[in-house]
């Protein structure tokens, strides 16, 4: 028999995809909604005679094997390594295929490198104060050995050694993430790589589906050159952070029973709530909750209840992931640690274990949170204040995607305002309105320069370009003698976003690294920081201090004559079209504003 259908013959395609949707008996089939288009009424049809699944609606179907690519994008020898595992099958034919594909070897190497990690932490001498650290932090035993916690030296290249006798190739350790290729060496030279990670505490990521895909690293000495507390796995093609969720395999099954999720910042908060007893509960992996983390977790539980760090940061890291799960129509509470009780779930377990239940227990439902934020310490008489309570409040009932529960909040805002509930419906239509032509001007200028016609080499956008691609090259420049460019007139150009950043990174730090500059935009204004670097080195290479110093001097005075002129060529157009109209009003305003600019 063919390794596929023994495959097929050891799993049940219901059940396997009863762990994504809802299915129900249906006569000789099982039926549920399709989790490949959107749907009300279920047309996704399963057939466990046949081994198969169809979709009335869209049309797709095939096997287990086709629905698990088609779920998870796996390629079909990744599925086939996957439900083979499941299945405890042996492959006879087609084990060459599975090594062939980069992502089932990586996931290997990821497996070995968590043995090795948990191996070195329990068996090695040089492990003695990693294995206190996790002592007094309080963890068990039993726990380092569930979360296959482990720990690895200072040493520069001892995991990639390691693996390398193994068998595994330089170019899948690299592509894994493990090992690092030193800058501007060559290929032969085994020495001109090393380890990521280096004199940590490691813990490693599973998806779902209990595969470890990555790791975060805990330094274990915090030393000037030890880097960042936490490291994790960069972007690799079996890791990406904005798709999985920390501890989302042990906690699924409580999750379901329980219908509800606990979400907490940490990896340590996670293991530490685990280990007394409460396991539905998960962690983004330092990053704001994404779409796709939003839309794994509803496959569980629409029911989530989120603990974050009481600062200003953590809040309003939180707020993005709460706005995105309400949006999906997920049913959100705020978990609030009483103030002296711990800065974390981790701590407050630590100090009192009970404290740490009833928060959760007493989890507040976000629209009351938000509604006791937005009334705290606020004077009703005052119409000012009652509006900015209204503007603050709409923007979140604004986001409730269900008719008769946002109609619910708008009536108790009307109430605790003393407001007419239309007064609200009609400021809430305005709100959607700017926010809507927001999104618009926001697109025009996240598009990327190539793609700009309205300035597009006019005169103005050349002279920007080189004043850009000048503060670039010689980043000292950046200061407020220079930041003094017209805001207006930026956001008509694609480098508004970029200004912005600029400013708020000097007057965060006075000086800035063009590095973190680049890792700080997105993909579209990458795209004009690069060429822009680029550009400004073949420009700018034999440019001395002062001459850059003269350059940008000059650049600022032409962008500003230039842009003085646009606005008066602009306000002439419209002149000229009012006239036309013989709008009086309209003229009178124009010429006076015209008058000004001169
Ligand atoms: P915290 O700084 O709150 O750390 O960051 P923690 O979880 O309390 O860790 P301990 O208790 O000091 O060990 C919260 C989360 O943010 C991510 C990690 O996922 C961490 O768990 N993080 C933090 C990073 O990715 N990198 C960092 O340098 C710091
Ligand atoms: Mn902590």
């Amino acid at each position: 028999m063919s390794d596929t259908q023994l495959i097929k013959d050891k799993l049940d395609i219901a059940d396997f995809i009863s762990e994504y949707i809802q299915l129900k008996p249906a006569g000789i089939n099982h039926k549920g909604c399709c989790p490949f288009h959107q749907e009300k009424t279920p047309s996704f049809m399963v057939n466990r005679e046949r081994q198969s699944w169809h979709c009335f609606g869209c049309s797709k179907g095939g096997d287990i094997f086709s629905f698990l690519q088609e779920i998870e994008g796996m390629e079909f020898v990744e599925a086939l390594k996957f439900l083979a595992d499941r299945a405890g099958v042996q492959l006879e034919f087609r084990s060459s295929e599975v090594n062939s594909s980069q992502k089932n070897r990586i996931k290997e190497i990821n497996k070995e490198a968590t043995r090795f990690f948990y191996n070195f932490l329990l068996k090695m001498p040089a492990s003695r104060n990693a294995l206190k650290y996790l002592e007094e932090r309080g963890l068990t035993q039993e726990t380092i050995e569930n979360w296959q916690i482990g720990f690895v030296p200072d040493q520069w290249e001892l995991l990639t050694k390691y693996l390398l006798k193994k068998g595994y190739s330089i170019d899948d350790l690299v592509a894994s993430g493990l090992t690092i290729k030193r800058e501007g060496a060559s290929n032969q030279n085994q020495s001109s790589y090393y380890d990521r990670f280096r004199g940590r505490i490691m813990f490693p990521i599973w998806d779902v589906h209990d595969t470890v895909v990555g790791f975060t690293g805990r330094v274990l000495v915090e030393t000037e050159k030890s880097g960042g507390k936490y490291v994790n796995t960069p972007q690799t093609v079996v890791y990406d952070k904005s798709r999985v969720v920390f501890g989302l395999n042990k906690a699924k099954s409580e999750i379901k029973s329980k219908d509800l999720i606990v979400m907490v910042e940490g990896q340590m908060d996670v293991i530490a709530c685990h280990q007394v007893g409460m396991t539905n509960v998960v962690a983004t992996s330092g990053t704001a909750m994404t779409e796709q983390q939003v839309k794994l977790l509803k496959r569980y539980s629409n029911n989530m209840s989120i603990a974050f760090d009481a600062d200003v940061a953590g809040q309003a890291a939180a707020k993005r992931g709460i706005d995105l799960a309400m949006s999906e129509g997920m049913d959100v509470k705020v978990i609030i640690i009483p103030d002296g009780k711990g800065k974390d779930p981790d701590e407050c377990i630590k100090n009192n274990k009970q404290v740490w239940f009833d928060s959760v227990a007493n989890a507040k439902g976000i629209m009351d949170w938000y509604f006791s934020k937005a009334l705290e310490a606020k004077d009703l008489s005052d119409p000012k204040q009652k509006q900015n309570i209204a503007d603050i409040l709409l923007k979140e009932i604004i986001l409730i995607p269900y008719a008769v529960e946002q109609d619910h909040w708008l009536r108790e805002l009307g109430t605790k305002l003393n407001v007419d509930v239309s007064v609200l419906r009609e400021n809430m239509a305005q709100i959607k309105n700017s926010q809507k032509k927001k999104d618009i001007q926001q697109n025009q200028k996240n598009e990327p320069m190539v793609n700009n016609k309205l300035y597009q080499n006019t005169r103005l956008d050349i002279l920007l370009e080189r004043f850009f691609m000048a503060l670039l090259k010689f980043p000292d420049n950046i200061n407020k003698e220079n930041l003094v460019l017209d805001s207006v007139m930026l956001s008509f150009t694609n480098y508004g976003p970029l200004y912005e950043l600029l400013n708020k990174l000097y007057n965060n730090n006075a000086s800035i690294d063009v590095n973190q500059l680049r890792d700080s935009v997105d993909n579209n204004n990458k795209e004009i920081v690069d060429l822009l670097l680029m550009k400004g080195d073949l420009e700018f290479t034999n440019f001395t201090v002062e001459e850059t110093k003269n350059e940008i001097k000059q650049l600022l005075d032409q962008i500003n004559i230039e842009w003085l002129k646009k606005r008066r060529q602009d306000i002439q157009v419209n002149i000229i079209e009012a006239e036309k109209r013989n709008d009086q009003d309209a003229l009178k305003v124009l010429l006076e504003n015209f008058q000004k600019i001169k």
